[in-house]
């Protein structure tokens, strides 16, 4: 069924799979040269999918959708935009695309694309990012962008004209972002039968991505001048992938911060040189890690003397990210701690060892109680897989796994599940609406969501005032939500400002609500850093408090020192400034006023109310565990403790977003009168008893 064929040699044969009409084309590893520096192109000449090159241009050429399965590392991401430049697919002002699920991978594959190509990045090789763009209208050929970017660009131009290709990178990943694009591209693909599809990844069911992208089984008639190929064509590229020996843990691990620790000390001390990859679950472990590791560096300077610990994680500030990319000194040995964004969308060159904690943030929303958060849960086989494959690229590798082989075999699932079946979905919806598609349910998804996710975001969407009877947008603020490039919550907090005359306040928080905290973090500074939070903490909540720092931050003239005297993260603030001139010019372009209330507290806590509504909740009577239950689900949350209302305990709040761990915190809590709800959301609370809401 398949061909072996070596590419650079000959044309590519290529013969019709019987069952599904799928096309195979495939060759067999050829022995590589191994590892090694040289000039740049002498290196892209090295990756594996160069032997690829021309099979992959002719897939192109001939096929609508081409499906590219190749290892990590093999150079997909960075070498096939190149190819199709080359081989002409950008003359005449077309631009290719590449998408990533990742902003700090679009960041990094498009800085090193330009770094190949000799050019400066913005111009021919450009990235687009949420309020980032990094791209030249005149001049950019190839253009990364995440695959959130590209939708929003669908608002304008539905029909993506000014791409040639599209190249949905990642698309194993099945964030929510790529599962509807798929599904839109499948439709544009039928108005614009010239745009080509390259859907890559690492690791695909192949054939269920091609049985989507299936249209019709018709095939070309005997000199019938036709475009491309409609059904989709499959190439897998081999890669050079050296053995990896796995190591189980023997024992459950229960504190996996500190087994990452002792397992990269023990390596460093027992195994031959090479870096070690570890993967841990988010910013504060990884912070946690490579904290405790420097500190052991310090103390006990034998054991651990030429290590550099370095953290990887989406939000990394530019200069940290390329200390990660820099090649290792000889005699040292580099430990770089990361989230799951090692496992695939990035590569790092020279690591040999690589530690698994098993574990990543994953989101989970459940329709019935209307809840979603971020929860440390296992990975699935399939990453375990991809994150031991990591060893194994510059010669033979060890992955230590910390936990039991039999916790492996057993009860790990074999595959994730689609973040389009784990999430609400009012952000999907709105999406989908602005750009005219009415029948959300019979929408033609890679995987279907569940209809009570559906339902339950078409609900909020009408309460939030965002959709009518029909289920169309409103006009205006349907439209203008759909516009403002936030959740739709935050973007109806912002409308609502308008009227309530605090939008300056309200832009403010907006911006800090987008990043993903202003404070510095990490073990051993907590009681320093509550302190810290004293000084700005507000009575009325985390959002208030967020304006306090701001004007700090301001009246110290934008000050690094002050940043650092009170613990704020100065990366993190002037993110904020420049988030917050974006939206300010977003919203001017809408017709909002700018205008500040003045201090008048009640202003912004009604207009936080307006936009999350749906979150409120109310403490428990006589609960002095601070026990509070949310009013439309009745669902047990907890204040964080990173919260300045934490153990203040307000009777109303409304929370931002919830993390789980032993229970369900809410993060960033302000606190609200319970009348506002009714006139905030008449809909979403008419069915609440009435003392539920109070008077
Ligand atoms: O997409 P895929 O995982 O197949 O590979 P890639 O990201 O295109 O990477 C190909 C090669 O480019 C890797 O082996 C890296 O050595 C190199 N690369 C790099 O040095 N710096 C980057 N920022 C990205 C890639
Ligand atoms: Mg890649």
């Amino acid at each position: 069924m398949s061909q072996f064929w070596k590419p650079g040699t000959e044309k590519p044969r290529i013969v019709d799979d019987e069952e599904g009409g799928v096309l195979f084309l495939s060759t067999a590893a050829s022995s590589s040269s191994g590892f090694g520096y040289g000039s740049m192109e002498k290196q892209r000449q090295r990756l594996p999918v160069y032997k690829y090159r021309t099979a992959i241009l002719y897939l192109v050429e001939t096929h609508a959708t081409s499906i590219i399965v190749g290892e990590t590392g093999s150079g997909k991401t960075t070498q096939i935009p190149q190819y199709l430049k080359e081989a002409g697919w950008a003359d005449g002002g077309r631009v290719i695309a590449c998408t990533q699920p990742r902003r700090l991978a679009v960041q990094s594959v498009a800085a090193r694309v330009a770094e190949e190509m000799g050019v400066k990045l913005g111009e021919e090789v450009g990235y687009t990012i949420r309020f980032e763009d990094l791209t030249n209208t005149n001049t950019t050929m190839i253009k990364f962008l995440t695959d959130g970017v590209l939708l929003r660009e669908m608002m304008d131009d539905p029909l993506l004209t000014k791409y040639s290709v599209i190249m949905v990178d990642e698309a194993h990943e099945r964030s929510i972002s790529t599962d509807i694009l798929l599904g839109l591209l499948k439709k544009i693909q039928r108005r614009r039968p010239e745009l080509r599809l390259i859907i890559s990844s690492a690791t695909i069911e192949a054939k269920s991505m091609s049985a989507f992208f299936q249209t019709s089984k018709r095939r070309r008639l005997e000199g019938e001048e036709l475009g491309p190929r409609m059904e989709p064509a499959i190439l897998s590229v081999e890669g050079r992938g050296f053995n990896v020996q796995i190591h189980f843990a023997e024992e459950p691990v229960s504190d996996y911060v500190q087994a990452v620790v002792s397992t990269v000390l023990s390596i460093h001390n027992q195994e031959p040189m090479g870096d070690i990859l570890v993967f841990l679950t988010g910013q504060d472990d990884i912070d946690t890690a490579v904290k405790l590791l420097n500190e052991e560096a310090q103390s006990n300077g034998k054991n651990s003397s030429g290590l550099i610990v370095l953290p990887l994680y989406s939000g990394l500030p530019r200069a940290e990210q390329e200390l990660i990319f820099t090649p290792t000194p000889r005699g040292k040995r580099k430990v770089v701690i990361s989230t799951n964004i090692a496992e695939t969308s990035l590569t790092l060159e020279g690591i040999v060892y690589v530690v698994d904690c098993g574990f990543s943030k994953q989101r989970f929303y459940n329709p019935i109680s209307d809840i979603e958060n971020l929860v440390v849960a296992p990975i699935s086989k399939a990453s375990a897989r991809q994150r031991a494959g990591r060893a194994g690229r510059v010669r033979p590798g060890k992955c230590y796994r910390l936990y039991t082989e039999e916790y492996f075999v057993n009860e790990m699932s074999a595959e994730g599940i689609p973040e389009m079946q784990r999430s609400n979905l009012v952000s999907c919806v709105i999406q989908l609406k602005a750009l005219g598609i009415d029948n959300i349910l019979g929408f033609d998804w890679p995987a279907s969501p569940s209809p009570e996710a559906m339902i339950r975001a078409l609900e909020v969407l009408y309460s939030l005032g965002v959709l009518d009877d029909d289920a169309k947008l409103t006009s205006p603020a349907g439209f203008q939500v759909a516009e403002i490039p936030l959740e739709p919550m935050i973007s109806k907090m912002i409308l609502s400002s308008n009227e309530l005359g605090c939008s300056e306040e309200i832009l403010t928080i907006a911006a800090i609500l987008s990043i993903q905290s202003i404070w510095v973090s990490g073990r051993g500074v907590q009681k320093e850093l509550d302190e810290a939070k004293l000084r700005f903490a507000a009575a009325e909540g985390d959002h208030v408090t967020f304006l306090n720092v701001y004007k700090g931050f301001l009246q110290s003239g934008k000050s690094s020192q002050w940043c650092h005297r009170n613990h704020v993260n100065y990366q993190a603030m002037k993110k904020v400034i420049e988030i917050r001139g974006q939206l300010r010019r977003i919203a001017q372009r809408l017709g909002i006023v700018l205008k500040s209330c003045e201090g008048d507290m009640k202003a912004v806590r009604k207009a936080v109310t307006a936009g999350f509504f749906a979150n409120a909740c109310r403490l428990e009577a006589f609960s002095h565990s601070g026990m509070y239950k949310t009013v439309r689900g009745s669902q047990e949350v907890y204040i964080h403790p990173s919260s300045v209302l934490f153990r203040v305990n307000p009777k109303w709040v409304i929370f931002h977003s919830l993390v789980s761990t032993d229970r369900q915190y809410m993060r960033n809590v302000i606190s609200i009168d319970p009348s506002w709800l009714r006139e905030a959301a008449p809909h979403f609370y008419q069915h609440q008893p009435h003392n539920a809401i109070g008077h």
